[in-house]
């Protein structure tokens, strides 16, 4: 049976490096393997007094459907101000409501990401940790992938080009595959 990843970009940009890489990493799952790419873009700004009103918004019913039926999680997170980016923080926190933290739970969650800088998004990958510990999330922690300098390795449309990144997210994407 084909087995799923969700994966997200923590990016709204038409040319995003992170978007970029997720579509990468779709490409080149292994046989047996698909990752289906979600999107964050509809999902509003996380209101208590919403959700106590409306419920779910639409878009975060389908982004828990998805997560459901997925058998692991792929993050991919760009970073802002050494942190995490609000609208990717927000998507996650709107899937943890309701029925979504129970989807979370034991799931296996890999994180990489991509950023201009020399560290890759070295932090922001980090501050994903007490999230997914929060979330009882099974982070998977063997493999790590930080592209760094991504405007050498991206063409302009976002579209990972360069060679050596592009086995490395390979090697990192069957390692993940492994253990789902
Ligand atoms: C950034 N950027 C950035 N990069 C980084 O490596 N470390 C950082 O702390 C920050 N901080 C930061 C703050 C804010 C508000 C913005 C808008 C940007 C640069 C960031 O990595 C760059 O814009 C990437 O292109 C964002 O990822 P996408 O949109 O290309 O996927």
């Amino acid at each position: 049976m084909t087995k799923t990843i969700l994966g997200l970009s923590g990016s709204l940009r038409r040319a995003s490096f992170n978007t970029g890489l997720l579509r990468a990493a779709a490409e080149m799952v292994p046989d047996g393997t698909k990752i289906e790419i979600g999107s964050i873009r509809d999902v509003p700004l996380y209101d208590g007094d919403l959700e106590k009103a409306s419920g779910l918004p639409p878009a975060v019913e389908t982004l828990q459907a998805q997560l459901n039926a997925a058998d692991g999680v792929l993050l991919v997170t760009p970073e802002y101000n050494n942190g995490i980016p609000g609208v990717f923080k927000n998507a996650i926190d709107w899937m943890s409501r309701g029925p979504g933290l129970q989807m979370w739970a034991g799931k296996p969650v890999a994180v990489i990401g991509a950023s201009p800088g020399g560290f890759g998004t070295m932090m922001s990958q980090a501050h994903w940790l007490p999230v997914l510990r929060t979330l009882k999330a099974n982070f998977w922690a063997e493999g790590r992938l930080m592209v760094s300098r991504a405007g050498d390795l991206f063409d302009g449309d976002g579209n990972l080009t360069d060679t050596g990144s592009r086995e490395r997210l390979a090697a990192f994407i069957d390692g993940f595959t492994k253990v789902i």
